[in-house]
């Protein structure tokens, strides 16, 4: 099954992450990146107001269509409990090649259910798993372990049963 591990990341939590989940399944990793300059108190204020409101950022085409793999897991950062504006406008263009689709995202510490659930309205229907990791755990020897968990769950979604 060829998945692709596409991502926003800020600075570089979401994208660790996303790397070590395509490494353990020897997936494409892509990063979405915008149009906008999010340096600067300015650029994370719009950054933020935008995440709230749901209101999408300009996004740069990614090197890899979605439409052309079986499965797609889709990562951002949590911006005021929603996903980054970026990540919104990544399900808004890419919606009817999401059919099969994981979210996961990284938070300072709270808020991440909240995204994910926003992302879960923005898409229209239910992904097949998500994962939520606070920044503290990154370093963590368990977090291995919780990838693992996801991945083995998005592997009972394809069989129809526990491995
Ligand atoms: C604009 C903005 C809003 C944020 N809002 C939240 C939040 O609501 N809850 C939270 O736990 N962390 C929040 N954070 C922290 C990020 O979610 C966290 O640092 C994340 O791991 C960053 O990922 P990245 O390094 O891939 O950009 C926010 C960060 C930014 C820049």
């Amino acid at each position: 099954m060829s998945t692709l591990v596409v991502y926003f990341s800020q600075g570089g939590h979401t994208a660790t992450v996303a790397t070590a989940i395509a490494a353990r399944l020897g997936a494409t990793a892509a990063v979405i990146e915008e149009q906008a300059d999010r340096d600067g108190v300015l650029g994370i204020a719009t950054g933020a107001a935008a995440a709230l409101i749901g209101h999408p950022s300009t996004i740069k085409a990614t090197d890899h269509d979605p439409a052309a793999f079986d499965l797609v897991i889709l990562g951002t950062p949590v911006w005021v409990g929603a996903p980054a504006p970026a990540v919104t406008a990544y399900i808004d263009r890419h919606r009817d090649a999401l059919d099969r689709v994981a979210f996961f995202c990284t938070e300072a510490r709270s808020g991440g259910a909240q995204a994910l659930a926003r992302m879960e309205r923005r898409l229209g229907h239910p992904p097949l798993a998500t994962l939520e990791v606070a920044e503290e755990a990154l370093d963590d020897d368990a977090l291995g372990q919780r990838l693992d968990d996801f991945l083995s769950e998005l592997d009972e979604t394809r069989t129809g049963s526990p491995q």
